[in-house]
């Protein structure tokens, strides 16, 4: 899976220095190219020397050659990267990464990566334990960075416990397996609703609700991050999906979003319904401005919108899978599981609005992931983006 693969390997301060020499060597074995970043401290600990003979490139330091002037472009390294691995991860570069502290070529550059980041953290066993060391290593894991959590063990001030760096073979492990990840929904057509609908009163007004795209955009970007071809039918909101591979069709009212999800479910492998579709519509909506003054509008008759969902239930052939939302406030577990049998999905998602930090336009969100033999497995409060890697997990599986 490494094989051509374009890795930035990060080295800061810390004694494991010396173990990333080896992962150099494992990488190059592997067939991948290496560039390898050093920040100044990381330089007492292991040589350049010994690291650009290892990867076959010179190693970057500084932001520019000092006797030639040549500028070293961190935007540059940033694009270039399929990945990128920061081992070790001091809790120094593990503060300045979670907070932006731009002071060398391994922080400009990580801040530059669009690729994914695997961070490797090496230190003593107190300082890992210390609620600094924590709360930085759980904001960069929810900017999607991957911990390779440290081991246990004796560590190099000869005390006991966690924040041995991860064997090199682990590291790459962890690195192949993410590229072997991103492949498995290569060749997969994947359709995917979000937001919220909009439905039309007047030319200026609209029933509609305060559903913000979040998840179902995290989705979309996770989905063709493995590969898959992705169609996002959106109602209005205000994000785009990281990924500019997605496809985006932007509809406003729940009919519009029906008549798109007909039309690219047939070829669609995986629907997945996110959207807060709209229960009711207006009747009879106007195409002038209701005037406060008029008198005689005091009712507004309403319709009930068609279930998408159900919809491509009914419409559904062996092979393909459905995945729908269930956010509820009172019998939860109960209420899902009914969702699943009527509109005929595979696998239904709740979230419940009880929960602190779940539900609409939070960054986070806490699911259970419902199936149709009747198992439902609870996940940890996440932040959506992680939420959504849980989801097509899941949905990979079936
Ligand atoms: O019935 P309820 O609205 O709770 O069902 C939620 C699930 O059904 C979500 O997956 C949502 O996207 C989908 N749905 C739909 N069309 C509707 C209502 C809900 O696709 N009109």
């Amino acid at each position: 899976m490494l094989k051509g693969k374009h890795i930035i390997l990060g080295i800061s301060g810390g004694i494991a220095a010396y173990k990333s020499a080896s992962l150099v060597r494992l990488f190059v074995k592997a067939g991948a190219e290496v560039q390898v970043i050093i920040t100044p401290n990381g330089k007492e600990f292991i040589t350049p020397l010994t690291l650009s003979t290892l990867s076959g490139k010179p190693v970057i330091s500084e932001f520019f050659t000092a006797n030639t002037g040549q500028w070293n472009s961190h935007v540059d390294l940033g694009l270039w990267a399929d990945a990128m691995v920061i081992a070790p991860a001091t809790a120094s570069t593990i503060a300045k990464m979670a907070n932006g502290v731009a002071d060398n070529m391994l922080i400009t550059t990580y801040l530059s990566a669009k690729s994914q980041v695997f961070v490797a953290p090496s230190m003593d066993l107190d300082m890992m334990r210390h609620p600094s060391t924590t709360r930085n290593i759980e904001l960069l894991r929810s900017y999607g960075n991957i911990i390779i959590e440290p081991a246990e063990g004796e560590l190099a001030s000869h005390l006991i416990g966690k924040g041995r760096m991860e064997e090199p073979e682990n590291i790459l492990k962890a690195v192949d397996s993410y590229f072997e990840k991103s492949l498995s929904l290569k060749g997969r057509k994947v359709l995917i609703t979000a937001g919220p609908t909009f439905e039309k009163i007047d030319p200026v007004r609209f029933i509609g609700n305060y559903s913000s795209g979040k998840m179902g955009y995290a989705i979309a970007d996770e989905a063709a991050a493995r590969g898959a071809e992705v169609t996002l039918v959106s109602g209005p909101v205000a994000i785009k999906p990281d990924n500019a591979s997605v496809r985006v069709v932007n509809v406003e009212s729940a009919s519009e979003m029906l008549d798109a999800c007909k039309k690219y479910f047939p070829e669609s492998d995986i629907a997945i319904m996110t959207a807060a579709v709209a229960d009711y519509a207006p009747a009879h909506p106007l195409d002038h401005k209701i005037k406060r003054e008029k008198t005689d509008f005091d009712t507004l008759e309403l319709v009930k919108n068609p279930d998408i969902a159900a919809t491509l239930g009914a419409m559904k052939s062996d092979g393909q899978i459905l995945v729908g939302f269930a956010l509820e406030t009172d019998n939860e577990l109960a209420n899902a599981t009914e969702k699943l049998e009527r509109k005929n999905l595979d696998m239904i998602v709740l979230n419940s609005l009880r929960d602190k930090g779940a539900g609409f336009r939070m960054d986070t969100n806490k699911i259970s992931i419902c199936r149709r033999d009747g198992s439902c497995v609870a996940y940890d409060l996440k932040p959506k983006k992680l939420v959504a890697v849980d989801i097509i997990d899941a949905v990979s599986s079936l």
